[in-house]
């Protein structure tokens, strides 16, 4: 109910305070603090992120709550409290550092808690909700929505990590999906604001798998999908605290692929292409795709790689094509 859901948003504003207090200047945030400059993160980054420390005692934010008058079971409902066993109410996240999580208005409707030692599992959040539904959500839309705008163009990354250490070194057009794939609503809501969106997944099998996905997903909506490639496992986050931010636009942004590109490319590990007939199964493969690119410039630009590729005339791809294409092409 709507009441409820007021107690729940004024208890994230309470604890996002307190927490924030605590990382930046309290003593029992000292972990945090250090894990965070681990992290290279500034002050400044962690003030505007209102990053936060859950101290690591298993009933701080429920007494915490309690003394402020809140209703602990609701608190339960949201994943902010977990009632044990032996109907003790204890703390979801402590020994973690907190990651609120504003809607597209700038609400804070959730946390992400990030373990800081090997701690597992990595990261909890608050339980999906009316309130927070992580499938509607983008990390960190709400301050980066001008930035996609002026670019006309987002940057599509997987992690809180990823989005504050672009956010620092000044690219901030930036938001996550947080670990889930890219729904449909996620896409819509990108493309009401850009023509392009930049993916830029972790370079791990599982990147690389979500980022195809996506890419399709965004095609769908009619965005113009451009994908930044990292390597050996990579993710932005690393790439960037590595390389630092120049690096990161001038050679991982900058030379971004298309989709068709990215496509070609991914769709190799399907098939064995030292052998003819595989060969000729995934060029018919591409073709299928091609066919769905309305301009012939284009589409003739890749026929030509694959031509080169695989040692065809254009004249024969161009002749294979047409059983793809829709007859007004
Ligand atoms: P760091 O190790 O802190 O750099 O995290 P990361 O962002 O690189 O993590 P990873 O690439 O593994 O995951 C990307 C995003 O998925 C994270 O930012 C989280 O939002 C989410 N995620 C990762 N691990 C977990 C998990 O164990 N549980 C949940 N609920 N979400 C996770
Ligand atoms: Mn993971
Ligand atoms: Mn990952
Ligand atoms: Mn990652
Ligand atoms: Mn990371």
């Amino acid at each position: 109910t709507s009441s409820s859901n007021e107690q729940i948003l004024s208890a994230y504003k309470w604890l996002e305070k307190l927490y924030h207090y605590l990382l930046r200047f309290s003593k029992d945030g000292q972990e945090g603090k250090e894990y965070i400059a681990k992290r290279g993160l500034t002050n400044e980054t962690v003030d505007l992120f209102k990053l936060g420390y859950a101290p690591n005692e298993k009933t701080f934010t429920a007494s915490f709550l309690k003394k402020k008058g809140f209703h602990l079971q609701l608190l339960q409902k949201a994943g902010i409290l977990v009632n044990q066993s032996d109907g003790e109410i204890i703390d979801r996240f402590f020994g973690r550092v907190i990651f609120p999580i504003r809607n597209h208005l700038g609400i804070t409707v959730g946390f992400g808690a990030r373990s800081i030692d090997k701690q597992e599992p990595k990261y909890l959040n608050s339980s999906e909700s009316s309130l927070f539904q992580k499938s509607k959500i983008l990390y960190n839309f709400d301050l980066a929505k001008k930035y996609i705008r002026k670019e006309n163009e987002a940057i599509l990354f997987e992690g809180y990590m990823d989005v504050i250490t672009a956010y620092q070194a000044g690219i901030k057009n930036v938001v996550a999906t947080m670990g889930t794939s890219l729904t449909e609503s996620q896409a819509r809501l990108l493309r009401r604001y850009v023509d392009t969106v930049t993916i830029c997944y972790d370079s791990d099998e599982a990147g690389i798998e979500a980022t195809y996905r996506a890419a399709r997903l965004l095609e769908q909506v009619d965005c113009h999908v451009k994908i930044a490639v990292l390597k050996n496992g990579v993710d932005p986050d690393t790439y960037i605290q590595t390389y630092g931010g120049d690096n990161f636009i001038n050679k991982v942004l900058q030379p971004s692929e298309t989709f068709m590109s990215f496509y070609m490319r991914y769709l190799k590990k399907d098939f064995k292409l030292q052998s003819k007939s595989d060969q000729l199964r995934y060029i018919q493969t591409v073709l299928k795709e091609l066919a769905n690119i309305n301009s012939s410039i284009e589409r003739e630009y890749y026929l030509k790689i694959l031509a080169s590729e695989f040692n065809f005339t254009l004249e024969s791809l161009n002749q294979e094509i047409k059983a793809f294409l829709k007859p007004n092409k």
